[in-house]
């Protein structure tokens, strides 16, 4: 049976997926539909885009739909989830995308037994390549984990994880790629300081960033053995290193993850 999702937000988490489940085929555009609370240039516009129905009724949104997606704020999910619960049914399966926000959170503002998955994507699902974490709430069961977990590898890589996880994914996946932007903003000023011009610089090192991605991924090395394959005793590498270890280059970089994961449970009191 062909599956049919509704899309509930349509912002550019919501057209992230929404091209990662068509480019995979995972659906095809007649299966989808999509609404938002009132931007409804937005809603033409991806229409356009990818060819997809819209509406701004939100029972015809989310009826016969086997999987409803909620891509809105966090502080909008209440009177989100108050505009679909009625039309909602346990047959559905509810995945949610909002920052911080439990499953159990999610289930409470239902008040009734539907299915619900809760994930984490990152901004790098702009570009298909997320590195997603999914957990399941309750009554969602091992074949709802399996469709979310297919549904989300279309934008990316996907796992499960324990909810309670979710405060250090959010420290490492969600907050991550800026850490790893502030470096290479930090290498490529060095290296026009250099003297080197800024397009070659640019260049270099997103090459270097994403090759060092793919051997972490495909060399079946750790970023350990991977380092020290570099670092020759007495040479550039080794030299560099230690002006980051005089830095306290992992203590401070362990007191970024730590610092983050501490937000993120403090938000998620909230
Ligand atoms: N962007 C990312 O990379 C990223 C990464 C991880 C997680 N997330 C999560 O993804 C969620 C969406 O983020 P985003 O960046 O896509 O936000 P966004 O661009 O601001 O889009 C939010 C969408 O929600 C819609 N909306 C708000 N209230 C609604 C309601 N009551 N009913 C229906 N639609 C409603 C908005 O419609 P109007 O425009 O009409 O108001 C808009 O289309 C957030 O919870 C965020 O935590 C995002």
């Amino acid at each position: 049976m062909t599956k049919k999702m509704a899309f509930i937000g349509a912002g550019s988490m919501a057209e992230s997926i929404l091209s990662g489940i068509l480019a995979s085929g995972f659906l095809s555009k007649e299966n989808i539909i999509i609404t938002n609370k009132s931007d409804f240039e937005r809603l033409e516009h991806l229409e356009r885009e990818y060819h997809i129905q819209y509406v701004e009724d939100k029972q015809e949104t989310v009826a016969g739909a086997h999987i409803v997606l909620l891509a809105v704020k966090p502080y909008d999910m209440e009177a989100a989830i108050e505009s679909i619960r009625a039309y909602l049914d346990p047959d559905q399966l509810l995945i949610s995308v909002a920052a911080g926000v439990s499953t159990d959170t999610i289930s409470q503002l239902l008040g009734r037994e539907i299915p619900v998955i809760r994930a984490m994507p990152n901004t790098s699902a702009a570009a298909g390549a997320s590195a997603t974490a999914v957990t399941r709430g309750q009554h969602a069961t091992e074949s709802h984990l399996r469709t979310a977990l297919e549904l989300f590898r279309t934008i990316g890589t996907a796992t499960e994880v324990d909810e309670e996880d979710m405060h250090t994914v959010t420290a490492i996946a969600g907050s991550g790629p800026a850490y790893v932007y502030y470096l290479v903003e930090a290498m490529e000023e060095a290296a026009v300081a250099s003297g080197l011009d800024k397009q070659t610089v640019h260049e270099l090192l997103v090459q270097t960033i994403a090759g060092a991605g793919e051997m972490l991924k495909s060399s079946g090395q750790g970023p350990t053995q991977l380092r020290k394959n570099i670092t020759s005793p007495g040479g550039t590498t080794q030299a560099g290193l230690e002006a980051l270890d005089k830095g306290r280059f992992q203590e401070t970089v362990i007191a970024c993850v730590e610092t983050a994961r501490e937000r993120s449970v403090e938000l998620g009191k909230k």
